[in-house]
């Protein structure tokens, strides 16, 4: 299997290459002047299966467009197979109609990846994992959460409180205490469709003089953990941390979150940027490793 390197997960690419001992194909990338993207690939792959790894960080649609006309070389340069591996998949929180009049943008995007040449698609921590159910051919989720929380275990936080900020990321803490031991709890959280305020609702943790570790899959405004850590200084607690897979950490979230009490942001290099602390290449390594024996 050859690893495609691209632009936007240059680093983890070639990580993962280093890692597993995969040959790695490079990318030349340019923006023209106005704007316009352009990719070429350095390598031969003709009739080789490849995957790509190309995460979807900001700026999004830059990145998609590099995936979609680098799958599309690929298809091109004679590729027998091609996996996309997307350690953030964008768009993917509008997986639904919420609102009449609207469009179900991951499904979008999926259609415009596979029509441009991937034929399975690898996700990690997908905001929703039903939404792959809806695409037109494979593609699957990994889980960065026992990494993540192997982190915070081997920095001596084991029994640590892992804390969902909302019901939807229950299935995140449960992962995170298999690692952690420890409990954990969520809170309820409502979102206005129009205004994108937060209303969270308190629930009673006994977290008074303990560590507690809120865990999510994307940290954007930090709304999210801002309105989790007020809780968790209400109830008591002695320390707060913040750990999420896709930290995007837009504007001035990172100050509100420190300013609400948190003592530090742990994310993945899903992201690439200071926050993406924990690597996903032995995640990535070990699925490239299970692709090429099955
Ligand atoms: C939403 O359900 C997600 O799991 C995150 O909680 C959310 O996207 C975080 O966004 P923000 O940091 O803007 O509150």
């Amino acid at each position: 299997m050859k690893i495609i390197v691209g632009p936007a997960s240059e680093e983890l690419g070639l990580k993962t290459a280093k890692l597993g001992g995969f040959k790695k194909i490079g990318v030349i990338n340019k923006k023209f002047p106005d704007g316009e993207v352009y990719v070429r690939l350095e390598g031969n792959i003709k009739n080789e299966n490849v995957t790509i790894i190309q995460t979807t960080s900001p700026p999004q649609n830059t990145s998609i467009i590099q995936l979609a006309f680098i799958a599309s070389a690929a298809k091109i340069a004679g590729a027998k197979k091609i996996i996309g591996i997307i350690p953030y998949l964008a768009y993917a929180r509008q997986d639904k109609m919420f609102l009449q009049g609207e469009n179900i943008s991951i499904n979008t995007i999926a259609k415009i990846l596979n029509i441009s040449g991937i034929d399975e698609l690898i996700a990690v921590n997908i905001h929703e994992e039903k939404v792959l159910k809806g695409f037109s051919f494979p593609a699957k989720t990994l889980s960065a959460i026992p990494l993540l929380a192997q982190y915070f275990k081997q920095k001596g936080y084991d029994h640590a409180f892992s804390l969902a900020p909302d019901k939807g990321a229950m299935h995140i803490v449960e992962q995170a205490k298999k690692v952690l031991g420890g409990e954990n709890g969520y809170l309820e959280k409502q979102r206005d469709r129009y205004t994108g305020e937060l209303t969270v609702f308190k629930k009673d943790f006994n977290v008074k003089g303990r560590t507690a570790i809120i865990f999510d899959d994307i940290i954007s405004t930090g709304g999210t953990i801002v309105n989790a850590a007020k809780i968790l200084l209400e109830l008591g607690v002695a320390k707060i941390f913040a750990a999420c897979v896709h930290p995007l950490l837009i504007g001035d979230a990172e100050k509100h979150i420190l300013n609400a009490g948190v003592e530090k942001i742990i994310g993945t290099d899903s992201i690439p940027g200071p926050f993406g602390i924990v690597s996903l290449a032995p995640l990535i390594n070990n699925e490239i490793k299970a692709l090429e024996s099955g």
